[in-house]
């Protein structure tokens, strides 16, 4: 599919103006630190960005070019104000499912009404694919984190973000290591979207001035993909035969697996449906066309081929001698 607009045709089109001053919260994360360079990227200038963290010291280098980095933490709501003061247009970046998972949409509350009583227009929310229905932990305090940010008084822009590519680089890692792959029995296929993607849409959706006030988007990468494509892929990169073997690895009382397990949710779960679907939100979004599983591999290609290398160096080494025993030493 052709990007229907070119990078440059977007820029033009930016409706980001310069009295506009865009708050990103959360800034200094993985997310946050992308979007940020996709907003300069944009033309919106470090003047423009209030770049709020528990961690401002972090974000030393957008100060140095011009950008406010006030402290902002959700959990005391009264650094927020402050924070956000001054702001037209902000991101609340979610924040990561912790222990207190019952408190999230709260605390997510916390953000909205205070970017709302500081004067924000407009809420941008890194929203989950599912959250429309709700019904686990997490896509449950997505819906009610999308409900009180639509009641909060501000414009909102809700972004239904698919499962994060780069979430399946460990497994991929692991299959250069191992040759062999785990699957969840049926190998469910999802619409994986790289974390660059999604900021890509993120930033759109913050520069687009107007243009996606109250709308809800589900962004997703550009095919659905499951493990064996990942496994065809990553033996392609390698000049491996990866071996991929369907199985639920789940007993009681055991956590998600690691990358030596089956990637992305049970094939049981909500969100394993939800995160089934394709759009073309990136490129509505950002005016770019979104990355494939493939490019993004191939854009680790040397991390996996190094990782492919080490295992078959290490499996081929001579064994190692006994160390000769140490005599100790006596005065
Ligand atoms: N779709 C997926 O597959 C997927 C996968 C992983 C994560 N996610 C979601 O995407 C979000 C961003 O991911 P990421 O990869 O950028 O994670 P990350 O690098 O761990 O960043 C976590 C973010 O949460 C912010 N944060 C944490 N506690 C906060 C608090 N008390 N007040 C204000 N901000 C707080 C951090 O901001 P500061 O440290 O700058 O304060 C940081 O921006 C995650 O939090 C999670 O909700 C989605």
């Amino acid at each position: 599919m052709m990007s229907l607009l070119s990078p440059v045709a977007y820029r033009v089109m930016a409706m980001s103006t310069p009295e506009e001053r865009i708050i990103v919260s959360g800034a200094s994360g993985q997310l946050g630190r992308l979007v940020v360079e996709e907003l300069l990227g944009r033309g919106v200038s470090a003047q423009q960005l209030i770049l709020v963290s528990r961690s401002p010291d972090r974000l030393a280098e957008y100060a140095g070019k011009g950008a406010s980095t006030p402290f902002g933490d959700v959990d005391e709501p009264e650094s927020l104000l402050q924070a956000y003061a001054g702001g037209t247009r902000m991101l609340m970046i979610s924040l990561a499912l912790g222990s207190e998972s019952d408190k999230r949409a709260q605390r997510h509350k916390a953000a909205f009404d205070a970017a709302a009583q500081a004067g924000v227009r407009h809420i941008v929310y890194t929203s989950f694919v599912g959250a429309d229905k709700g019904g686990d932990p997490v896509t449950e305090a997505h819906r009610q984190s999308e409900a009180f940010l639509q009641a909060s008084g501000a414009k909102w822009t809700i972004l239904r973000n698919s499962l994060y590519a780069d979430v399946r680089l460990p497994q991929a890692l692991h299959m250069a290591r191992t040759g062999s792959a785990v699957a969840w029995p049926g190998d469910p296929k999802s619409a994986l979207v790289t974390r660059r993607d999604f900021a890509a849409a993120a930033a759109g959706a913050l520069a687009g001035g107007n243009r996606f006030e109250n709308k809800t988007f589900t962004v997703t990468g550009p095919a659905l993909v499951n493990t064996a494509d990942i496994a065809a892929i990553v033996g392609e990169i390698t000049g491996q035969e990866i071996e991929v073997v369907e199985r639920d690895p789940r007993g009681p009382n055991q956590g998600p697996p690691g990358p030596e397990g089956p990637g992305g949710p049970p094939p049981d779960s909500g969100i394993a449906e939800a995160a089934a679907v394709v759009t073309d939100a990136v490129v509505r979004l950002s005016g770019r066309e979104a990355a494939s599983m493939r490019e993004f591999l191939l854009a680790h290609g040397d991390e996996l081929r190094a990782s492919a290398a080490a295992a078959a160096t290490a499996s081929t080494a001579p064994p190692q001698l006994a160390p000769a025993p140490v005599t100790p030493v006596t005065k």
